[in-house]
């Protein structure tokens, strides 16, 4: 099975950007952490980060084809991005969507995800350990 894990902006950031929120593990640990997982799992995955909505966008149409499933956190994208969500409906691959916090419990704009629709399992508030969680449920539908 093939994974493509996608970070929307502000994820590179991670270990310098808001701690308390965050956490202080950085871009790299994040890389790190889910490729071990992932090879104790067998599961070809490729992680990536973009600041740019269309880049994404433009990643998630080549994922058809390549890749057995989506793993995405849109970050601020996820509250805005219509875009995100009809690509996700277009490629039609089971996808899960990720929050290293819990944007339910924190401001009124955080509780919309446009995203959220076109994905199988909503991960969020379980820190980083959550793209675990998240390879996890689509390693099991494949
Ligand atoms: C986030 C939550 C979003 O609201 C925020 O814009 C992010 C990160 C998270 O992982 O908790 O950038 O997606």
């Amino acid at each position: 099975m093939r994974i493509l894990v996608l970070n929307g902006p502000n994820l590179n950031l991670l270990g310098t950007r808001e701690p308390k929120i965050y956490g202080s593990e950085t871009y790299n640990d994040l890389i790190n952490l889910i490729t071990n997982h992932c090879n104790a799992k067998n599961v070809a995955v490729e992680v990536r980060q973009s600041n740019h909505e269309g880049v994404l966008v433009d990643w998630i149409q080549q994922a058809k084809g390549a890749f057995d499933g989506i793993v995405i956190n849109p970050a601020a994208y996820t509250h805005t991005s219509v875009a995100l969500l009809d690509v996700l409906k277009a490629v039609d691959l089971p996808a899960v969507e990720v929050h290293i916090s819990d944007p339910d419990t924190r401001e009124e704009f955080r509780k919309v995800s446009f995203v959220r629709a076109a994905c199988v399992a909503t991960v969020k508030g379980r820190g980083l350990k959550g793209y675990l969680d998240a390879v996890d449920v689509l390693a099991e539908i494949k």
